[in-house]
């Protein structure tokens, strides 16, 4: 359902052109995203251009989620502007969630823009487009509680061709105190599990071996015939019984495509369940890993975050997942200078990591970010030189963990899917193993999309090394 509308009219005229470039920054689901975005061009006749010297259109997907990743889309967007200077017919818009977060602004204030696109409007794009041809600057910003661009088959112009993201639900409910992607992304809604399975049909009749199902919160996945997951209790009994939560999702999905590796994330602790867990044991296919964001080991914190777990609920979890996937990977992602985090809040932080010792992990310094909760509440309060000595901690000690974790697999095997090239030799390949950490051997007679056997040699904290035993059939 559209709520807010806006189209500004300027009156000039430029001719229609229609070779297309996407920068995408951010988050896998801006990724994916633009490859949906690629597709309603490519069905209207626009092009895929390799770089933007070549575009007439240059999309940048932007990321609202820390004030460094917006400054670093505002230095890209003043460095293409020149283009315009050689090509005066070329256009350029602002995707995804900075465009929902500033709007005109962009139009307005920076000049530099034409064309502002949330990431519940994409399916405006054409029209959004014609004004712009017409040289008129367009905005659609609206967000939706239906969309999920279902029927949208994505243009995987960003592929290896072996392993590729699939949306299952967009937005996010949660509303934890610093975060803005429930503002620029909005409700949650989880996607029709039919246009799922469809779209990985098609991956694998396209020589896909991998997928990961992808959401802000991919365990809150709840489909009962379309409706917002905070609906639920109105539904009918039929549409109660009938539903589809992420556990039996991952079932479904695993059973239709037994030869695929399914991934998936991200799974806020709060909503993960036993249920996901045994139905990974119960799939070969389904690999053990998990990306189970904490923030931080603080009550204290956890609560002012309006994150909805304690500690001990948290670890708890971690000791269940440990019991039934003894071998299941973990990762995390925290935020270090939380308003009012005090040192002993910080060191709470660093034993739960002791406690868990995760494979790897993302960690940032906290951001205010304009418009959430705790930008409202909370005095930004902890001076930058704590921020970046607590943040430099946290990194050393998941450093160690991620080192002392990896040398496990030492003198062991480990499948990998082969994926890609390795960045750092031409002569060996890299793929990652289940629990989602990098391996890469010599590439002798294998190649893209083998599932390879690899005696692991050596590591260091974030990649393994060895040699290839055997192709797996
Ligand atoms: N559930 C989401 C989280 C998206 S944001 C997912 O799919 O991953 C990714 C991470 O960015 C968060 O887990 C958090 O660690 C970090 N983050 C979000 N808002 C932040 C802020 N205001 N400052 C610093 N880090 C932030
Ligand atoms: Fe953000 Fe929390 Fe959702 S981190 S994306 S509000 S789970």
């Amino acid at each position: 359902m559209l709520v807010d509308s806006k189209i500004i009219r300027k009156n000039k005229f430029v001719k229609s052109n229609n070779k297309y470039h996407i920068i995408s920054y951010g988050c896998q689901m801006n990724f994916a995203d633009s490859e949906v975005v690629a597709s309603i061009l490519e069905n209207i006749g626009y092009e895929h251009a390799d770089n933007i010297e070549n575009s007439n259109l240059i999309l940048i997907n932007t990321c609202s989620i820390r004030e460094k990743a917006e400054q670093t889309i505002r230095k890209k967007l003043s460095s293409i502007n020149f283009l315009k200077k050689k090509n005066k017919s070329l256009k350029i818009g602002v995707l995804g969630c900075m465009a929902e977060r500033l709007k005109e602004k962009f139009l307005h204030e920076e000049k530099i823009v034409d064309l502002v696109v949330g990431p519940d409007a994409y399916r405006d794009l054409p029209n959004l487009l014609k004004e712009v041809e017409f040289g008129n600057d367009a905005v659609n910003v609206l967000l939706s509680k239906d969309e999920t661009y279902a029927d949208i088959n994505p243009q995987r112009f960003n592929s290896n061709g072996i392993s590729a993201f699939v949306s299952i639900t967009r937005g996010c409910d949660n509303m934890c105190t610093f975060c803005v992607v429930p503002f620029t992304r909005g409700r949650e809604r989880s996607r029709d599990p039919k246009s799922i399975l469809a779209e990985i049909k098609q991956l694998e009749e396209n020589g896909y071996k991998e997928i990961t199902l992808l959401g802000q919160n991919v365990d809150s996945y709840l489909w009962y015939g379309g409706g917002l997951k905070k609906d639920f209790k109105k539904a009918s009994e039929i549409q109660k019984k009938t539903s589809i939560n992420f556990a039996k999702l991952l079932d479904i999905v695993a059973k239709s495509y037994p030869k695929f590796r399914i991934r998936f994330t991200t799974s806020n602790p709060q909503d993960m369940d036993t249920e996901v867990l045994i139905t990974m044991k119960a799939h070969k296919n389904i690999c053990n890993h998990i990306h189970l964001p904490v923030q931080s080991g603080s009550d204290k914190i956890l609560k002012e975050m309006n994150r909805q777990h304690t500690r001990k609920e948290y670890l708890k979890l971690v000791s269940e997942i440990k019991t039934i996937l003894p071998d299941c990977g973990l990762s995390q992602d925290m935020i270090t200078g939380f308003p009012n985090e005090t040192e002993k809040d910080h060191k709470d932080t660093l034993s739960l990591m002791n406690l868990v010792k995760y494979d790897f992990g993302f960690m940032f310094k906290y951001s205010e970010r304009p418009g959430t909760l705790a930008s409202r509440k909370l005095d930004d309060n902890i001076l930058e030189e704590i921020k970046q000595r607590r943040l430099s901690e946290i990194i050393d000690l998941q450093f160690k963990h991620s080192f002392e974790n990896l040398s496990k697999y030492v003198n062991k095997t480990t499948v990998i899917l082969v994926e890609k090239e390795s960045k750092k030799s031409k002569r060996f390949w890299a793929g990652r193993n289940e629990q989602n950490i990098m391996v890469v051997f010599p590439k002798e007679d294998f190649k893209p999309g083998d599932f390879v056997d690899v005696l692991v040699e050596e590591n260091t904290a974030t990649t393994l090394k060895g040699i290839a035993l055997n192709k797996i059939k």
